[in-house]
């Protein structure tokens, strides 16, 4: 970290940063961006260049890139390649550690400001990571809990949310608790989720953890309702025992119409390598500007100059924590973590509503179709209000793997849920039209 923005514009030239063989070519850090029109679902299709020969309903279990984020990638792979000291130093903004300068004008500072656009939030209350498992734990670890206290989650989050959780608890003495808040999944009702929560949350309760979209039957959580069940217990608490909401969003993170911003939690962290399209091994925290005080950094951060600065001082840290200090530092796979602002445009040149109704009207052919199959079980809702892009179901007599491999001899890619109790899931998303649905289905009904 020792090369001053003056000293490398003179001994470099900022043309080196366009990942230009020319160095006269204009100066230009970020991928300009797409013209293309995804006015029609084909057009947005084309952009993934998943192996036409099979029918992928397992795109939210990791991203296949679309092509502005493949252009970004090898925009900034080039640009590593040809100068890896300089890319980093400039484009992580190192030179103005030791002046102490604002990082506005960073590459990560472009990722957190299309995020923040994306969330409703700002950017400065972004942090990024590589995934959900590592938000979790970043959020869980760096809580300040005592012994006595307990958090509150429940019987139907991923296995990464409840690790998270007992990690954390035993390395500080606090107890966790797991309710349910549906019996059958099918059945689920808003009203009663909110219901059970309200009764669970007790006396020692300092911690909710919820997960938008579950994994293991398709429910979507009536977020916004119960994160008002927070809110009114927390009309009689004070504000350093206030109960703190923290989501797991990734399966509503990237096709749902409501932004994160608005759901009223406390921490939400959620991996974009999945619905958001980001490149692989990335990920974000969001959180009001007032909540990254209530963390302690688990990781030493590259993203701000107020730890380095403290370190080099001999000091503690003047201020408070803050969102950059939580992003995780170590040298990363820049390519892909500066890629991800590609991926937020991706989606807002395509329209978050637009998205969001189109993986509403698949699933709901998917799931009206499902229905109609005799000796099929499904076990997510069929309202949209109660289901995102995850659709769980059972074939009679068959295992959730039985079913999985026999659409796979079919060339349909499907899932099992990763639980205890496991299902078969098909996930339609953007890179699927009805054509596809309906093959699915068909598919369906010939194992059946
Ligand atoms: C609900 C849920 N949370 C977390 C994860 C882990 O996500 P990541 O790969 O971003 O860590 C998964 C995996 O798909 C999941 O289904």
């Amino acid at each position: 970290m020792t090369l001053n923005r003056r000293d490398f514009v003179a001994t470099v030239g900022l043309s080196f940063l366009g990942g230009s063989d020319s160095h006269s070519a204009p100066p230009k850090k970020a991928v300009p961006p797409s013209t293309e029109s995804y006015s029609d679902w084909s057009a947005v299709r084309a952009q993934f260049e998943l192996a036409p020969d099979w029918l992928h309903f397992s795109q939210f279990y990791i991203v296949s890139h679309p092509r502005p984020v493949r252009e970004s990638i090898e925009h900034y792979r080039r640009m590593l390649d040809a100068n890896p000291f300089t890319t980093v130093e400039h484009g992580m903004g190192f030179e103005a550690f030791t002046a102490q300068q604002a990082q506005e004008d960073t590459l990560p500072s472009r990722v957190q400001r299309a995020a923040a656009d994306y969330i409703g939030g700002h950017p400065d209350e972004v942090a990024l990571t590589d995934s959900t498992t590592q938000g979790l734990a970043l959020i869980y670890n760096g809580l300040t809990l005592k012994p006595g206290d307990e958090i509150l989650t429940t019987t139907h989050d991923h296995y990464v949310h409840h690790e998270a959780i007992r990690l954390a608890a035993e390395r500080n003495g606090v107890s966790w608790r797991r309710i349910p808040l549906y019996d059958a999944p099918a059945a689920a009702s808003g009203e009663q989720m909110v219901e059970r929560l309200r009764h669970a949350i007790g006396p020692r309760t300092r911690v909710v953890g919820l997960t938008w979209v579950h994994s293991s039957t398709g429910v979507k959580l009536p977020v916004r309702a119960l994160s008002r069940v927070v809110t009114d217990v927390n009309r009689t608490r004070e504000e350093h025992d206030r109960v703190l909401l923290v989501l797991d969003g990734v399966h509503g993170f990237g096709n749902q119409e409501e932004a994160v911003a608005e759901l009223g939690c406390d921490f939400v962290a959620a991996g974009t390598h999945k619905w958001i399209f980001a490149p692989r091994g990335t990920g974000i925290i969001w959180a009001p500007d007032k909540n990254w005080g209530l963390l302690r950094p688990t990781i030493p951060s590259f993203y701000s100059p107020e730890p380095f600065t403290a370190w080099e001082d001999e000091r503690p840290p003047k201020i408070p924590t803050r969102a950059s200090w939580i992003s995780p530092g170590g040298f990363k796979a820049y390519e892909h973590q500066w890629a991800m602002a590609d991926a937020f445009e991706f989606h807002r040149r395509i329209g978050r509503k637009r998205i969001a109704e189109r993986i509403a009207s698949l699933n709901t052919l998917c799931k009206d179709g499902l229905a109609r199959i005799p000796r099929v079980k499904l076990l997510t809702p069929r309202d949209s209000a109660l289901s995102a892009g995850i659709i769980c179901f059972d074939v009679a007599g068959q295992t959730p793997n039985e079913t999985v491999r026999k659409l796979l001899e079919r060339k349909v890619i499907a899932s099992t849920s990763p639980y205890k109790v496991s299902h078969a899931r098909l996930a339609p998303s953007l890179v699927n039209d009805e054509r596809e649905v309906e093959a699915a289905l068909h598919a369906l009904r010939d194992i059946a």
